[in-house]
C-alpha cells in the first residue's frame, strides 16, 4: 500500500529524508476516482522516478459550477486500493484548510490568449484555480517530474506555461489519453452518466475520428459543422464547442495549411456530466 498522508508537514518530512537520499521524486496531482488513465500516470512516474506522489484533491477554487463540485465523485479508500497497484509510494490526501491555510486566495497570473478560449471561454475563473492549486502542490511536493494527461490538453497547455512564467524546476511532462474499448475517454465523470447517455457518448469520439477523413475535401468550418451536427444527430449530446486549434497557441485555425498538426478539442453537454475530449488530426 502507499503510504497516506493528510498533512503537508508529514508528507514534506518523508519527501525531505528521499531528497537528502538522493531520490527522484515524481508526482501525479488528481482529483481521486481514479481509472486507468490516472494509473497510466502513475505508472509512468514509477518508470521514471524513485518516489512517486500522487495527490488527490478536490479543488474547490477550480469548480466555477457549485453543483458539479458537489457531484464530483468522491471515493478515497478504492483510489488509494488502486494507487497499489500502480507503484505509487505516497498517496497525499489533502483537507481544503492544508492547501488554503490563508483562505482561497488565488495565484495572480494570467495566460493570455492560451485562457480565452474553449475551457476558459466557457468555464470562467476555472484556469485560475487549476494553476493555483498545481502551483501549491509543486511548493508542497517540490517533484523533478509532474505528469499531466493530453485529455485535458488545455490544461496541460497551461500548466507548462506557469511553469515558464514562475521559472519552476519541475519538468511538466504530457501523457496520452486512455480511452475505453468503444473510444470514450476515460474520465471520473463518466461514472455520472445514465446507461442512455453512457452509450450515446462514445460518438464524440467516432465523429471526430472520422473527421480526419474529410479534412482533404471540406474547409475548417465545414468540417466543424459536419461533426457537431453528426453528434448532435443524439438528442442526449449537446456541443458546447467544437474547435480545431494550432496545438501550440491553441487559437482556432482558419486554414488547413497553417500547421501540419492541429488539436480537435470538444466540449460536450449532456443532462448529466459535462464531457471533454481532444484528438490530433494531420492537415497534410
Ligand atoms: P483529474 O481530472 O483527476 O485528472 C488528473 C490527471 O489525470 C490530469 O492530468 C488528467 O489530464 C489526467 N487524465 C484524466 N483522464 C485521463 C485519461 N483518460 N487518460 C490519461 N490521463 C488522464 O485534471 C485534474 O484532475 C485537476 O485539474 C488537477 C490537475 C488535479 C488540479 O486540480
Amino acid at each position: 500500500m502507499p503510504i497516506s498522508f493528510t498533512t503537508v508537514s508529514d508528507l514534506q518530512t518523508a519527501l525531505n529524508a528521499d531528497r537528502l537520499a538522493g531520490k527522484k521524486i515524481g508526482f501525479v496531482p488528481t482529483m481521486g476516482a481514479l481509472h486507468e488513465g490516472h494509473l497510466s500516470l502513475v505508472k509512468s512516474a514509477a518508470a521514471g522516478n524513485d518516489i512517486v506522489v500522487c495527490s488527490i484533491f478536490v479543488n474547490p477554487t477550480q469548480f466555477n459550477n457549485a453543483a458539479d463540485l458537489e457531484k464530483y465523485p468522491r471515493m478515497p479508500d478504492a483510489d488509494i486500493h488502486l494507487l497499489k497497484t500502480a507503484g505509487c509510494d505516497y498517496a497525499f490526501l489533502p483537507s481544503v484548510n492544508e492547501i488554503y491555510p490563508n483562505g482561497k486566495i488565488l495565484l495572480d497570473i494570467h495566460f493570455g490568449d492560451l485562457e480565452k478560449v474553449m475551457e476558459g471561454e466557457f468555464r470562467p475563473g476555472h484556469f485560475k484555480g487549476m494553476a493555483t492549486v498545481v502551483n501549491r502542490l509543486f511548493e508542497i511536493v517540490t517533484p523533478d517530474n509532474a505528469y499531466f494527461g493530453k485529455k485535458d490538453f488545455q490544461q496541460l497547455a497551461i500548466v507548462k506555461n506557469m511553469v515558464k512564467q514562475l521559472g519552476l524546476s519541475v519538468n511538466v511532462i504530457g501523457c496520452e489519453t486512455l480511452r475505453e474499448e468503444d473510444g470514450l475517454a476515460m474520465s471520473s465523470r463518466n461514472m455520472l452518466l445514465t446507461a442512455a447517455q453512457r452509450k450515446a457518448a462514445p460518438m464524440i469520439y467516432k465523429a471526430r475520428r472520422t473527421a480526419q477523413e474529410f479534412i482533404p475535401f471540406h474547409t475548417v468550418e465545414a468540417v466543424k459543422e459536419l461533426v457537431t451536427r453528426y453528434i448532435q444527430q443524439s438528442p442526449l449530446l449537446k456541443v458546447e464547442y467544437f474547435e480545431i486549434v494550432n496545438p501550440e497557441t491553441l487559437q482556432p485555425i482558419q486554414d488547413w495549411n497553417e500547421c501540419k498538426e492541429v488539436q480537435g478539442c470538444i466540449a460536450v453537454l449532456t443532462e448529466g456530466p459535462r464531457l471533454i475530449d481532444n484528438i490530433t488530426y494531420a492537415t497534410i
